[in-house]
């Protein structure tokens, strides 16, 4: 039987006018949400954080079919099983993910589930992967962003974008695994595989750059630079065992503490110039890993010469090349024993009607992890 949903629905990607507390893209409506089909599973959603990618789809970086209910980093409790579904239940806290796996395509088959060619269609069709829409607005579809559109009350999504976790752990902090973490740690554990000893340097300190961070240190690197322009953010880099710099700095810092360049670079900004300067704190035989999605319009403008002459690797990171129901448990475990303290990515809790404020505190670039709690 369909229930109902009270959802952040935008109507245009891009062309939404700033301040966004004053001009209101993000409307809380009350949509029409159909049962769980084959597969499916409806969760009660009771946190969710605010996402770099969620203010892209506002501002036009990426843009997406609308109408759309945005959000894609949350948890919640599962309260009602479609056919077909395993190792679920009724009750079980689930950390839900921005990409599902079909298990068949090339990608898949090849262990890399986190480029899946299916799931990445659905997603930019705004559609669940087992097809169409679960969401209606008197009667039209409303699309599903990347097959979560957590921002709500109550979502419907594939068995295959949750992945069930502890029910002792607390809601908020369970949010910031789905995407900040996942994202951010992967990228310094698999992406670019750190070993111990390396030094790294992290460019961007938001959710996922602090996870990428937390992730580096974890891993058992010598040094690591974190890299921002913000005062709060410098300050809990280097109280995470790390090193805060802003990037006008950063030369002399590496100077200073690296003698030269890293062995490691991690941008997590979305922007092609801070890439170029990513990719120049590399040294010979570096591997740099990009995770930040810039607008599609911008180019990288490289030496093309350096990737071979001084044997760099670039490295695209989606979803920080994890596999979710292998890293999520790693990481929460990791987090119960202190080694990645991932509630510190959490700057403030909200509800759910205070999302347009919180677009505008992540475009000044002055929040880490906002979460909502319903
Ligand atoms: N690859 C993936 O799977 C994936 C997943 C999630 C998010 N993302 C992308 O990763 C990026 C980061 O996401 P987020 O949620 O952490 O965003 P965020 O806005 O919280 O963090 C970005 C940080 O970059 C800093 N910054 C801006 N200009 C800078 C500069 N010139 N030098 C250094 N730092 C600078 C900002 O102050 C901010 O702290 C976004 O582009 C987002 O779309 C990618
Ligand atoms: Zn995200
Ligand atoms: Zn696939």
């Amino acid at each position: 039987m369909g229930t109902t949903t009270r959802a952040a629905v935008l109507a245009q990607s891009g062309g939404n006018a700033k301040p966004y507390a004053e001009n209101a893209p993000l409307r809380f409506a009350e949509l029409d949400l159909d049962a769980p089909g084959q597969g499916e599973v409806r969760v009660a959603i009771d946190a969710a954080g605010l996402c770099h990618s969620d203010l892209s789809v506002v501002n036009g970086d990426r843009v997406r079919p609308m109408p759309m209910a945005l959000g894609h980093e949350g948890t919640g409790i599962v309260e009602a099983l479609g056919p077909g579904v395993t190792g679920l239940e009724v009750g079980d806290r689930v950390v839900l993910v921005f990409l599902p796996s079909c298990g068949r395509c090339t990608p898949c088959l090849s262990g890399e589930g986190y480029l899946c060619e299916t799931g990445a269609a659905a997603n930019g069709r705004g559609e669940l992967i087992g097809g169409g829409f679960r969401l209606h607005d008197c009667g039209s579809d409303v699309h599903h962003h990347l097959g979560v559109s957590c921002f709500a009350t109550h979502v419907v999504v594939d068995q295959r974008s949750t992945v069930k976790v502890d029910r002792d752990i607390p809601a908020e902090v369970a949010a910031v695994f789905g995407c900040a973490v996942l994202t951010g740690v992967g990228a310094a554990i698999n992406s670019a595989a750190i070993r111990a000893g390396e030094t790294v340097v992290v460019f961007g300190l938001g959710g996922v750059g602090l996870a990428a961070l937390m992730g580096a240190v974890a891993s058992g690197a010598a040094t690591v630079i974190g890299v921002d322009l913000a005062p709060n953010k410098i300050a809990l880099a280097d109280d995470l065992g790390a090193i805060g710099t802003t990037p006008d700095q950063l030369e002399a810092v590496m100077a200073e503490h690296l003698g030269g360049k890293a062995d490691v670079v991690i941008e997590t900004v979305g922007n092609a110039k801070v890439l170029a300067s990513a990719y120049t704190a590399a040294r010979r035989g570096g591997r740099v890993v990009t995770v930040g999605l810039p607008s599609p319009e911008q180019r990288l403008d490289l030496q093309a010469v350096s990737l071979v002459a001084e044997g760099k690797s670039l490295i695209g990171s989606y979803m920080g090349s994890s596999i979710p129901a292998r890293d999520i448990p790693r990481y929460v475990a990791m987090w119960k024993a202190g080694r990645l303290p991932v509630d510190r990515l959490i700057s403030s809790t909200h509800k759910l009607d205070d999302l347009n404020e919180m677009l505008d505190a992540m475009d000044r670039g002055e929040a880490i992890r906002q979460i909502i709690r319903f």
